[in-house]
């Protein structure tokens, strides 16, 4: 029998302190009328005290309660971020025994904003092969720990926040299809500082490492990339969007969404947004928004959903899933 793949559990987390557009506004030259207007976003919650992996764990608890599972039954366990506490360990090694999950596979991967869908992608052709049972994913950032607040055209659209989910086999196809791809000609729009080459004798220097972004290249990149990869997964699987109950796209600007909206012809209250709340979470968007979807009643067993991102790489996925 062929083994397919289904979501049994989604859980979420957002840090307590929220930053308001007039906070911005007094730390960059942007107004909350500029912000809301050219992004959709109000405030984001930001981290105080709390690191990526803290996020993660919380949301990973939910997502777990949520499948109603045995911890000790998860065989695999996957974070998408590129804001892990540390370079190594990993976020998913440090969770294990905080999580009480056995000796198992765990791994980070780095998609960027397309982070989640590259470990669902991963997850579920995992479970597909017949090797593992249950998987753990978890998208979970902290941005705003590599956000430049001098500079205007990126230090309003970041926050944090963890998003997680719980897959496991099933009879039927529910996660239907996914798909992820990179175009690494496209990296410079979107680059983290690298650590630099060590220069002898010098003293280290201390400047942080920002993100740096071609904000209006990203903008046409995804306002083309997901309407195609809406339309790739719909002909794939011979499906029109009238089957779709919902488009949850990842959260990085209210406008992006509209565009690919109006380049499809769907209708706007079928495009999920929660980006008034929380900006851009980078590969915690997609399970948060999922996560929020499902719990606001915007989402109910049986229905069928695409999801889609895009991020630094530049790289890109979807997938068309039924709870
Ligand atoms: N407040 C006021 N003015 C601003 C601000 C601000 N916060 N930011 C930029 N501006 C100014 C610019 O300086 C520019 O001024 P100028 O005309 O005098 O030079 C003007 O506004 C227009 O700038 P644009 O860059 O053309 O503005 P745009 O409407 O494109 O919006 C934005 C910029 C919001 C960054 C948009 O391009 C965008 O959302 N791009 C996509 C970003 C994204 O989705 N990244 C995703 C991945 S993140 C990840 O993977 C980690």
């Amino acid at each position: 029998m062929t083994r397919y793949s289904q979501i049994l559990g989604t859980g979420s987390y957002v840090p307590k302190r929220t930053l308001t557009n007039a906070e911005l506004e007094t730390m960059v030259d942007t107004t909350d009328a500029w912000i809301l207007s050219r992004t959709g976003i109000a405030s984001r919650q930001i981290v105080v005290d709390e690191n990526t992996s803290d996020l993660a764990y919380q949301a990973a608890e939910k997502a777990i309660a949520d499948a109603g599972i045995e911890k000790s039954a998860i065989d695999l366990f996957i974070v998408a971020t590129v804001t892990p506490d540390m370079p190594f360990p990993g976020v998913s090694q440090l969770l294990q025994r905080r999580l009480g999950l056995n000796t198992i596979t765990a791994f980070d991967l780095n998609a960027a904003c397309s982070g989640f869908l590259y470990a669902l992608n991963v997850a579920d052709k995992m479970i597909q092969s017949g090797a593992y049972r249950l998987a753990l994913i978890v998208g979970a950032e902290t941005l705003t720990k590599i956000t430049d607040y001098s500079d205007r055209n990126t230090c309003v659209l970041f926050g944090d926040a963890a998003g997680a989910m719980v897959i496991g086999p099933s009879d039927t196809p529910m996660i239907k299809d996914v798909v992820t791809y990179a175009k690494g000609d496209l990296e410079g729009h979107l680059t983290m500082d690298g650590y630099p080459l060590k220069q002898h004798f010098k003293t280290p220097d201390q400047d942080r490492p920002f993100l740096r972004m071609q904000g209006s290249e990203v903008f046409k990149f995804a306002t083309t990339a997901l309407p195609k990869t809406i339309r790739t997964l719909l002909k794939r699987n011979r499906l029109e969007l009238d089957d779709l109950a919902l488009i949850v796209a990842h959260q990085a600007n209210r406008r992006i969404i509209d565009k690919a909206a109006r380049t499809l012809d769907y209708p706007m209250e079928k495009m999920y947004l929660n980006i008034d709340r929380y900006g851009n979470t980078s590969a915690a968007s997609v399970p948060l928004a999922i996560d929020e979807a499902i719990k606001e009643g915007a989402l109910k067993k049986g229905d069928t959903f695409i999801t889609v991102a895009f991020g630094a790489g530049l790289t890109w996925g979807g997938a068309l899933i039924t709870l």
